[in-house]
């Protein structure tokens, strides 16, 4: 980081908080203060993690000069407000995903951020595992030819108990999807990235495989009905024709946070596990390989973003940290390749309502805007720069 965007407010202090957290330590800015659900909570949690201050609430930490930038880690149906509060305060933003839970919602924030000329970027965080971009890379410079399928899952358990709720399962706090906002989201924002596409129509069905839940956290909640699905099937298409597959369940035994992609080009084909990040499948019809991690081999942003000797596995919180990094860049003036903004925000909104359309209609549904469905072949993408990705 260059120069002086190194003061941060966190609002939210749950999981994602704590990794929004440490990253930003790690990429040498200061966490100036949190907010919290309550001043009690705030306090508690400032002092847990070693963090100086803890505002009464959100206005506070936007009138407090010494913060450059706000990290938004609450509930999803909170992010519009509160991120945009922070725009208009004169604060570069930080919004988990999503950015809001409607398209129209994600577009007035993009719109907030364009007026007030401040950052505003998304955690889509696994574009910032090193082979990853190794990948990308590879896909830019023409190496698996045309592509023949695009396919892959995202897998977790821990909504597999009927008695796990909370505010996700709420479409009020939540949002209207679930399982796939939540995690296909990011499926399709890497897969579109690496590979260099558009998804244009999908067709999806959505399936709530727990009926009931508990209406809160207190115990012995009365059960009510589940409005928001815990698993997805979606067949995804390019304007080109290109199909795509995807299954994204938070209710498969065993399964953690399996996010797996394999891409299928004319010439060979290339597969990533989140789970296992540190190695990718190549495979030609000769054969496949296992390329591992290697600060000292492969593209210059693999080599940037691999951090530690080969075999000494980096991971997730190192993504975190990468893209803090980056976003503290560019909010300094920096232009860091791959930094997910705002137009990559509201292009997941716009697929997840296109996939919510789509369950309704059981018909195939355009994604957003025609333009929206522009593509960037293999043959195109050495002279493509991210601005073509812009919404
Ligand atoms: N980018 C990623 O990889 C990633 C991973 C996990 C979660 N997320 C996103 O992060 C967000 C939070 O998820 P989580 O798993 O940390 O949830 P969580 O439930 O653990 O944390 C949410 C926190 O927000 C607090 N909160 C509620 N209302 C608030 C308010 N008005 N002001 C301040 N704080 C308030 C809650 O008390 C809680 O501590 C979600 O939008 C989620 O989609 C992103």
């Amino acid at each position: 980081m260059s120069r002086g965007y190194k003061g941060a407010a966190i609002v939210g202090t749950g999981m994602i908080a704590g990794v929004h957290a440490q990253a930003v330590r790690g990429a040498g800015a200061t966490v100036r203060g949190v907010v919290a659900s309550s001043p009690e909570r705030g306090a508690r949690v400032a002092a847990e993690w070693g963090i100086p201050w803890s505002y009464p609430q959100l206005e506070a930490a936007l009138a407090d000069e010494s913060v450059d930038v706000v990290h938004i880690c609450t509930p999803n149906g909170l992010h519009a407000t509160q991120a945009e509060a922070a725009l208009r305060a004169g604060k570069h933003v930080i919004c988990e995903k999503p950015l809001a839970t409607s398209v129209a919602d994600a577009e007035r924030l993009a719109a907030v951020a364009e007026e007030t000329g401040r950052l505003l970027a998304v955690p889509f965080v696994y574009r910032y595992h090193p082979l990853v971009r190794e990948i990308r890379a590879r896909v830019r410079a023409g190496e698996f030819g045309a592509w023949q399928l695009l396919h892959g899952s995202y897998l977790q358990d821990w909504m597999l108990d009927a008695d796990t709720t909370g505010w996700r399962v709420d479409p009020e706090r939540g949002g209207p999807s679930r399982a796939f906002a939540d995690i296909g989201s990011h499926w399709c924002d890497l897969v579109e990235w690496v590979a260099g596409v558009r998804f244009s129509e999908v067709s999806a069905r959505l399936a709530t495989t727990v009926p009931e839940r508990p209406a809160g956290d207190a115990p012995g909640a009365p059960r009510t009905p589940v409005r928001t699905e815990d698993a997805a099937a979606v067949l995804l298409r390019t304007a080109e024709g290109v199909l795509g597959t995807l299954t994204v369940s938070q209710v498969s035994a065993g399964r953690k946070n399996r996010l797996w992609f394999e891409l299928d080009g004319a010439g060979s084909s290339a597969v990533f596990d989140q789970e296992q990040p540190e190695t990718v499948w190549l495979g030609t019809p000769e054969g496949a390989r296992v390329l591992a991690r290697d600060p000292g081999r492969g593209s210059p942003e693999q080599r940037r973003l691999a951090t530690l000797p080969a075999g000494h596995p980096q991971g997730y919180a190192d993504c975190f940290r990468a893209f803090v990094a980056d976003a503290y860049a560019a909010a300094d003036g920096g232009a860091p390749d791959g930094l997910p903004v705002a137009a990559d925000g509201v292009r997941s909104a716009r697929l997840v309502e296109a996939v919510l359309e789509s369950s309704r209609s059981l018909a195939w549904t355009p994604v957003g805007k025609a333009a929206d469905a522009m593509t960037m072949t293999a043959a195109t993408a050495t002279s493509a720069t991210p601005k073509e990705y812009a919404v």
